[in-house]
């Protein structure tokens, strides 16, 4: 059965769409694993960045709102499966008026469950309906952060988001850990970013993973060509970073039972 990650933060621009794709191109490159991305943002980044045309095809808004079983928005690519994402998809959030309206994501995931060893979901900027759904199906969350944007701001309603979800449907959710991505290790900020994060960690009972995520250009290069990062700049340290996190992902989780 799959395990189901989710890249949260409310904030934009931390990593949450770079790390979602790095993730899931990584664990089939690497560990050739049977992964399914989902984009879970409005936005459409994360099909985009792995090659594929948001615009066509059946996406996560069809699948949310009942007009086409999952297998029908599965698109193949030559790094994963992923189901993409678009503007509709925001306005198909305000529909989501069901009791059951923070399960839909579980429900609509039941059939493919045991098609895949993981299912990655990126989401968007926000503590929504959309971010309920990613937390009320995922075994762990990570969080990407990013040394310019890092504060303590915000990790109390993001605690308390995913305390409310674990109370009311999902009491395995796990916090995995707080990846540092951007990360500069030559400016002075970088051990007050480490202890910073380290901080964050320990108010959400989680940790700090080791490998940090190095600045490169080639990461936003890499999207424009419909490449993964490995694929697109593999001997540029963003890819030997998540090449590292990716390791200490696949060691934190282990697989479940069918
Ligand atoms: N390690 C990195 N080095 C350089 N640029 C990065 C790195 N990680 C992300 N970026 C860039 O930062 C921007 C925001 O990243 P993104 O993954 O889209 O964040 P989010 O999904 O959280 O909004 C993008 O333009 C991306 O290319
Ligand atoms: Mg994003």
């Amino acid at each position: 059965m799959a395990t189901i990650i989710a890249l949260t933060n409310q904030k934009g621009g931390v990593g949450k769409t770079t790390t979602s794709s790095a993730l899931a191109a990584g664990l089939v490159s690497f560990y050739d694993k049977r992964v399914l991305a989902i984009d879970l943002d409005p936005q459409g980044s994360l099909g985009f960045s792995l090659g594929l045309d948001i615009e066509e095809g059946r996406t996560i808004s069809d699948v949310l709102t009942g007009q086409a079983p999952v297998q029908q928005a599965i698109q193949l690519t030559d790094y994963c499966d992923v189901i993409t994402s678009n503007i509709l998809l925001s306005s198909a959030e305000i529909e989501f008026t069901s009791s059951d309206r923070e399960l839909l994501l579980k429900k609509a995931l039941e059939p493919v469950m045991d098609d895949y060893d993981y299912i990655i979901i990126d989401t968007p900027p926000a503590l929504n309906i959309l971010t309920v759904n990613a937390y009320a199906v995922s075994d762990y969350l990570i969080i990407p952060m990013a040394p310019e944007i890092l504060s303590l701001l915000g990790v109390t309603q993001l605690k308390e988001t995913i305390d409310s979800v674990r109370v009311s449907m999902n009491p395995d959710l796990n916090v995995l850990g707080i990846i540092l991505t951007k990360f500069n290790q030559r400016t002075l900020l970088a051990r007050e970013v480490k202890e910073m994060a380290e901080n964050v960690a320990g108010q959400m009972g989680t940790r700090v993973f080791q490998t940090q995520i190095r600045t490169s250009v080639t990461v936003a290069e890499a999207p424009a060509h419909g490449l993964s990062i490995f694929d697109h700049a593999p001997s540029a340290k963003p890819s030997e970073d998540y090449k590292n996190f990716i390791q200490e992902v696949i060691h934190l989780t282990s697989p479940k039972a069918s």
